[in-house]
């Protein structure tokens, strides 16, 4: 497989070296891509909207600010395996930011990994998505950091890690065998013009694939496109404890079951009946899905339905009443039924099915029958906020259980969950448990003074 990706590389940095040929492909796909492409605006104002609306696409602002901070002033965190790095300033500002930035060096940035001395970036910015977006796309983006952003001095801060980890050149090295050289996307592929302006939504600006979609031991993900094989958006490895699942048309553990609606409600609101948003889809729904189109939206959503199961033998969900029965009739005795029972019944009901677009639904829910069950320990460990939307407002919160449920009664509620209302699971121990508990911060609820907490 590596093997196959190299000699990809190497034939991509011949055709790199025959520039003229290269030109040529440019120029004949050139009206291809416009077809996915937004059309460009005439008037300035309207360019630099245009870009604000890119750049909330591509989610540029989770990334390159900080909660407490100004809007893309940078000294947001990223741990690495070797130490952390923060991202930038992206702001207009001469001294600190891109302000003296000319395109081709924003456009380099952004699209190839490369910073104007010459240095290449980590791959935490995605870049390797960013790749494919259209030179009209790149110029508006540039408008609108140049323009339309308030400009912060804030000098950027050195990477903590330790010389001679920190050196960027093994970095050029895995931009060349991994990171496509920027491209023009070509809406050919795909008959349907609605689908190919999902594709390249999804490929590009949206970067999903960044966390949906699994990595090699060398970090890159193993499909940038549906074109490069049945890994794309097949599901990542947990990101800061919880898992982006897959988004293939598996119908228990990927979208199979959902319909276009339900994707563009869910991408809209961060809730649908079957799941709630959660993790680092928050912050996507937030920043960057919640102010997409209706017709964007249709064409993610109708793009993502084109992704095919990856295991033919799954089967789907149907709902099945044993556990609701069980539960009604008083009979608790299944393992984790009474943690179920004194601590989910009242939000999450008996029969498993929550409050459509309040409390997510737990039977039939793709995140509950992940084969990695870390979210959902998680989510028990440290509870979690479904946050409110322009039109979805109100917020809802799941509470932190860690506190007060030890790790064999969180594996057991976890296994319950995972079990009943016609959802199959693999089971977890108190072990896996114990293991999450170490990574996540598990904290009591504040009482007001005098107030006992009471297990
Ligand atoms: C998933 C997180 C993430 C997203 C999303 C993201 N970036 Fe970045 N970006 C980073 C990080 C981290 C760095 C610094 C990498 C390094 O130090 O090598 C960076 C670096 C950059 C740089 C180079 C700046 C410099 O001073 O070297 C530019 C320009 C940039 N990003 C622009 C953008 C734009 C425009 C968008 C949205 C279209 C965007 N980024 C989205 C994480 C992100
Ligand atoms: C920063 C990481 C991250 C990025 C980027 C990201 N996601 Fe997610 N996504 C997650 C996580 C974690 C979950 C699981 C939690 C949940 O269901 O909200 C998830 C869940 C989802 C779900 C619900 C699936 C289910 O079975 O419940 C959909 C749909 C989805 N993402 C679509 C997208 C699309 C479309 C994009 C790109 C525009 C995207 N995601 C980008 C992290 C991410
Ligand atoms: C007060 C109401 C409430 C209680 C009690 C509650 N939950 Fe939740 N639960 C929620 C809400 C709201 C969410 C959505 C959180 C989000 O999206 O960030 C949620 C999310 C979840 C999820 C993730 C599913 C998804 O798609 O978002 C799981 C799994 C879950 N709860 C299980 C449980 C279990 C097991 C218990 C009992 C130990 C429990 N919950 C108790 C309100 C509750």
């Amino acid at each position: 497989m590596k093997k196959k990706i190299d000699i990809q590389r190497l034939g991509q940095a011949f055709k790199r070296v025959r520039a003229a040929s290269f030109c040529v492909a440019a120029a004949t796909s050139a009206p291809l891509a416009a077809q996915a492409a937004t059309p460009q605006p005439q008037s300035d104002a309207a360019l630099i909207a245009h870009g604000e609306y890119l750049a909330r696409a591509g989610d540029c602002i989770a990334c390159h600010s900080t909660p407490s901070g100004k809007p893309f002033a940078g000294g947001l965190k990223f741990d690495t395996p070797i130490g952390a790095i923060y991202s930038t300033n992206i702001t207009p500002d001469r001294n600190t930011g891109i302000g003296s930035w000319s395109f081709a060096q924003f456009d380099r940035a952004v699209r190839a990994g490369v910073r104007p001395n010459g240095d290449t970036l980590y791959p935490a910015m995605p870049y390797p998505s960013y790749a494919r977006l259209s030179e009209d796309d790149m110029h508006a983006l540039y408008v609108y950091f140049r323009r339309g952003v308030a400009p912060v001095n804030q000098a950027n801060r050195a990477v903590d890690i330790v010389w001679p980890l920190s050196m960027r050149w093994p970095l050029g090295i895995w931009r060349y065998l991994f990171a496509p050289d920027p491209f023009t996307f070509n809406a050919k592929h795909y008959a349907d013009p609605v689908v190919a302006r999902g594709a390249y939504l999804v490929q590009g600006l949206g970067h999903c694939g960044a966390c949906h979609t699994p990595r090699a031991l060398t970090m890159q993900e193993r499909a940038l496109s549906d074109l490069d094989g049945t890994a794309f958006l097949a599901g990542g490895a947990a990101i800061d404890g919880w898992v982006p699942s897959s988004l293939r048309g598996n119908p228990r553990t990927g979208i199979g079951a959902w319909s276009e609606t339900d994707l563009v409600q869910f991408l809209k609101t961060g809730r649908t009946q079957h799941s709630a948003a959660f993790g680092g889809m928050t912050d996507v729904v937030q920043h960057s899905m919640q102010h997409m189109s209706d017709a964007d939206l249709t064409a993610i959503a109708r793009y993502l339905k084109t992704l095919p199961s990856t295991d033919p033998k799954e089967t789907a969900y149907v709902y099945n009443d044993t556990a609701a029965h069980a539960l009604r009739t008083g009979n608790a005795t299944a393992p984790g039924a009474a943690v179920y029972r004194d601590n989910c019944t009242a939000c999450h009901r008996s029969d498993g099915r929550g409050y459509t677009r309040v409390i997510p639904a737990l039977g039939g829910n793709p995140v509950v029958q992940d084969k990695d069950a870390t979210s959902l320990i998680h989510v028990l460990l440290t509870g979690s906020t479904l946050e409110g939307t322009k039109t979805a407002p109100s917020p809802f919160t799941m509470p932190a259980f860690g506190w007060r449920l030890n790790d064999q009664e969180v594996a057991d509620v976890t296994n319950f969950v995972r079990n009943s209302w016609g959802n199959t699971g693999s089971t977890v121990s108190a072990t896996d448990v114990a293991k999450v508990r170490k990574t996540v911060t598990v904290r009591a609820p504040e009482m007001p003074p005098g107030a006992a907490l009471s297990h």
